[in-house]
C-alpha cells in the first residue's frame, strides 16, 4: 500500500516536499497544492517554480488543479504533460473553503450532482474527442469528499464516478460542511471503496491518520486500497510515513534539524523576515501537537519577532520537550 503526502496550500511547497523526502522519506507520491485553471492555460511564476521537475528531483510528484471547466481541465492536462512531462494530474473536488466553493470549484463541484455529472461527461468527451488524435494526456485522479451537505450523498456520487471512471479516486470521508473536523464516515467510505475497487478504479483513503495505529486500522479494514494520503499527520510527525514502512520515529535532534532546514530554506527565498516568521509559525501550528511538556517554550517561539530569536527559542523548545 502506498503513502501519499497530501497537498496543503501554503505548506507543502517544493521546499518542504524536498526537505521532507531528504530527511525522512517514506512517501511514494507528493502532490502540489491546487493550481487554479484559467482560460489562458498558463501557470503563474510561483506555480511554475513549484511544478518544475528541476525543483522536484527524486520525488514522484502529481500536480493538482482546481477548476469548474472540463475544457480548461483537458487543456491543463495537455499543457502540464507537454511542458513538464507529468503523467498524472489530480483534480481537486474536496477543498471546502468559502471562496473556492462560491466559484463551484473544489467541493463546490459536489453541491449539484447534476452539474458534477455534466462536468464528468464533458471531461471524458474533451479528453477522448477534442484533443487531436495521438495526443498523450496524463491519467486523471480525483480528490473528493463523500458529499456536500451530508454523508447521505455518497451513493449518488459513487454512481456518477462509476459512470465516468478515472484512474484513481482519493476520498476524504467527510462532507463539505464538516470542513476538516468531526466524524470520518467509514461506512460510507466503505460503500464507495467496494464499488470502485470492484470496478477496477483505484481508491486512496485520506483523513485523520496521525499515528501508525491509525494507518493499521484503515489498512486492515480496507486491504484493497492503492494507498493512504496523509496531510496534517505528516506536518506533525514528519517521520510518520517512514514509521509506517517499518523505519524509526524521528528523535528530537532529527526533528530540529528538519525544522532548521525549513527555516533556512524559507529565509533564502522569502525576502521579508516578517513573512518568513509567519510561514514557520504556521507550520509550527501543525507541528506543536507532536510535543508535550513545554508550553512556556512554545509561547516564547510564538512571541519571537526576529528569525534569530525564533531559532534560539525553537532549539530550546525542541530540546526541552517530549516528542510523544
Ligand atoms: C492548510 C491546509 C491546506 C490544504 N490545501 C489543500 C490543497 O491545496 N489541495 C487539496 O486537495 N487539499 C488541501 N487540503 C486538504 C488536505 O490535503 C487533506 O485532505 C486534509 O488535511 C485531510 O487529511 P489529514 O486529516 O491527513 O490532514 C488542505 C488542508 C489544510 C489543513
Amino acid at each position: 500500500m502506498e503513502i501519499y503526502f497530501a497537498p496543503m496550500e501554503g505548506m507543502t511547497s517544493s521546499l518542504l516536499r524536498n526537505l521532507h523526502n531528504e530527511f525522512f522519506g517514506g512517501c511514494d507520491k507528493y502532490f502540489t497544492p491546487f493550481i487554479s485553471t484559467n482560460e489562458n492555460y498558463l501557470l503563474n511564476h510561483k506555480e511554475q517554480r513549484d511544478v518544475d521537475p528541476a525543483n522536484n528531483e527524486g520525488l514522484k510528484l502529481v500536480p493538482q488543479i482546481i477548476t469548474n471547466s472540463a475544457h480548461q481541465s483537458a487543456e491543463y492536462l495537455y499543457m502540464i504533460h507537454e511542458k513538464y512531462g507529468y503523467e498524472e494530474v489530480n483534480i481537486n473536488m474536496g477543498c471546502p473553503s468559502g471562496c473556492v466553493v462560491s466559484k463551484d470549484k473544489g467541493s463546490g463541484m459536489l453541491r449539484s450532482p447534476d452539474a458534477l455529472e455534466d462536468f464528468m461527461a464533458d471531461l471524458e468527451k474533451e479528453i477522448h474527442e477534442v484533443r487531436p488524435e495521438g495526443t498523450f494526456l496524463p491519467d486523471v485522479s480525483i480528490k473528493t469528499r463523500i458529499g456536500y451537505y451530508s454523508e447521505d450523498e455518497h451513493k449518488r456520487l459513487t454512481e456518477i464516478f462509476m459512470a465516468h471512471p478515472v484512474k484513481q479516486i482519493i476520498i476524504h470521508p467527510r462532507f463539505r460542511n464538516q470542513m476538516y473536523k468531526g466524524e470520518v464516515h467509514l461506512d460510507e467510505f466503505g460503500y464507495m471503496y467496494d464499488a470502485f475497487t470492484d470496478a477496477g478504479i483505484g481508491v486512496v483513503y485520506n483523513g485523520d491518520i496521525n499515528t501508525k495505529e491509525d494507518y493499521d486500522r484503515i489498512a486492515d479494514r480496507f486491504p484493497k486500497l492503492d494507498g493512504v494520503m496523509i496531510g496534517r499527520g505528516l506536518l506533525r510527525d514528519p517521520s510518520l510515513a517512514r514509521q509506517i514502512k517499518g523505519g524509526e520515529k524521528a528523535g528530537n535532534e532529527e526533528y530540529l534539524g528538519y525544522m532548521e532546514a525549513v527555516l533556512d530554506g524559507y529565509a533564502k527565498v522569502i525576502p521579508s523576515e516578517k513573512n518568513v516568521l509567519a510561514k514557520v509559525k504556521d507550520l509550527w501550528n501543525f507541528a506543536k501537537p507532536a510535543f508535550s511538556g513545554n508550553d512556556k517554550g512554545y509561547k516564547d517561539m510564538c512571541k519571537a519577532d526576529s528569525l534569530e530569536s525564533f531559532r534560539v527559542c525553537m532549539r530550546q523548545f525542541v530540546r526541552n520537550s517530549v516528542l510523544d
